[in-house]
């Protein structure tokens, strides 16, 4: 029987509190930095996302919260599992994102194995900027262990195999279009959408 488990708490709590490598696959969106990046409100004013989190951090905090983040993967993740890792980046701060992703490659366990990218069906157009183009795609990194570079799990098929007995996998292209999400929410504005998940699952989950 299939049981599904909603833990509605923080995920750094839950993750110390959890049973070591008991999660097959993580996958994740955290908060992007991005509120009103520019804009002269502080305070809860300039913190539109959400009501609790910080959405408005220095990139330094941001960095270390992303890092206690994945400390956290780390300890709860099986050892060839991975970490889908869903971000993207604004007009106003174009290179946090980049930077997260190189201090998590340089000061945890995890390195990028995969770099998908998820073409939505909508975005808001850019046309404020005289030099930025409107984003309609964001990323979804895949995480492994460094150990498990060769080997964290995907369910590939095989093929064929070569006269030298070396497999040949099946072809899947690292490009996921799927909605932004399955209808609008009033508490949560930034949900993914089903089909995103299902794809990422049955490429990454046991059983998938
Ligand atoms: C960009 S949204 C992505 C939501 C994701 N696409 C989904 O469908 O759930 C980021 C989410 O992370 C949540 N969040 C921020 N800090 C968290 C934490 N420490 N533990 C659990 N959730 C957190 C926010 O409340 C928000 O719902």
């Amino acid at each position: 029987m299939e049981v599904n488990r909603i833990y509605n708490q923080d995920c750094i709590e839950w993750m110390q509190a959890a049973e070591p490598q008991s999660v097959d696959v993580i996958l994740t969106s955290p908060p992007y930095n991005t509120s009103r990046r520019g804009s002269s409100l502080t305070g809860a004013c300039a913190n539109v996302r959400y009501d609790e989190y910080n959405d408005r951090k220095s990139d330094e905090e941001y960095i270390d919260w992303t890092l206690r983040i994945f400390e956290g993967f780390d300890r709860v993740l099986v050892k060839d599992g991975c970490v889908l890792y869903n971000l993207s980046y604004s007009a106003e701060n174009t290179w946090l994102m980049w930077n997260v992703v190189s201090e998590i490659q340089r000061k945890t366990n995890f390195i990028v194995a995969d770099c998908l990218v998820w073409k939505k069906t909508t975005t808001s157009p850019n046309s404020c900027s005289p030099n930025k183009l409107t984003r309609i795609c964001e990323f979804v990194f895949v995480f492994c262990r460094k150990s498990e570079f060769a080997t964290f799990k995907t369910n590939k098929k095989v093929t064929t195999h070569r006269a030298s007995g070396q497999a040949n996998y099946e072809n899947i292209f690292n490009l996921i279009e799927a909605p932004n999400n399955d209808g609008s929410n009033d508490i949560h504005k930034a949900t993914f959408s089903t089909v995103l998940c299902r794809r990422l699952l049955a490429i990454y989950a046991r059983g998938g």
